[in-house]
């Protein structure tokens, strides 16, 4: 059965000082959690100094991206298999900002999450619809054309051993959160997509929401019965908020 997993997307931010101190904050206070899987994805340069301090915690970590390319002439890219060397476990990929502001198609997340796996990591491969999308009423058909991307180059299989995160874009570091009415139909949606390839890939699937979660909303969304955790970006910033949304798991 699958469990709740709560992971933190620091996107860009943060240096050797202020993570350190986060990053020890964090132990002692997940510590007494059982049952629910917290991460945090920080930038590259710091995924030794994560490793390093969190090693043995029961806290895991990842990146928040990574090249489609195995090695070779791509200057400034960094592949999956070396984020394995830093002990990650998960990597976010399609993330809505590496698509918009990055350039990230379909086909390279598709390439990217194929990565991941390859590397033995686990991807949390992101979908949502910006406002524009989401007005327009074609929500649902942006985020199959997303997920389709990915299970026509990876398989259905290729989903069983990944997580996935709902992020509607206009929830994202605006504070207007997706009512858990609003996410629940979407992820019912997606879980339902997923349904119709492999029942068992969809029971089994970890499906986040991402977007403006923060502790004194994450209790409600969490109940719903498709959403199985959360992709916390500015609250996964200060120890105690993210400690109490992981709680609330
Ligand atoms: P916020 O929690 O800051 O809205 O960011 C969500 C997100 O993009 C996580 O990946």
């Amino acid at each position: 059965m699958r469990g709740k997993l709560v992971a933190g997307n620091w996107k860009m931010n943060g240096n050797l000082a202020s993570n350190q101190s986060l990053l020890k904050s964090l132990i002692p206070l997940l510590k007494p959690i059982s049952g629910t899987r917290c991460a945090v994805c920080v930038p590259y340069p710091y995924l030794n100094q994560t490793e390093q301090v969190l090693r043995g915690s029961g806290i895991a970590w990842g990146a928040q991206d990574v090249c489609e390319y195995d090695h070779g002439a791509y200057t400034g890219g960094v592949s999956a298999g070396m984020v394995a060397d830093f002990g990650c476990r998960y990597v976010i990929v399609g993330h809505s900002e590496r698509r918009a502001l990055f350039g990230d198609t379909d086909k390279a997340v598709a390439l990217k999450f194929a990565a991941v796996l390859k590397a033995g990591l686990t991807p949390i491969l992101c979908v949502g619809e910006t406002l524009a999308e989401r007005e327009a009423g074609v929500a649902e058909q942006v985020v199959a054309r997303q997920m389709d991307a990915v299970t026509l180059h990876s398989g259905i299989a290729g989903l069983g051993q990944a997580v996935m995160a709902y992020e509607p874009v206009w929830a994202i570091g605006t504070g207007k959160t997706a009512t858990p009415d609003e996410a629940q139909a979407m992820h019912a949606y997606i879980r339902g997509r997923v349904a119709e390839q492999d029942m068992r890939v969809a029971d089994g699937l970890p499906l986040l929401y991402g977007g403006s979660v923060k502790a004194a909303n994450a209790e409600q969304l969490f109940a719903m019965p498709d959403i199985d955790g959360g992709l916390i970006g500015g609250a996964s910033l200060v120890a105690e908020e993210f400690a109490a949304i992981c709680r609330a798991a």
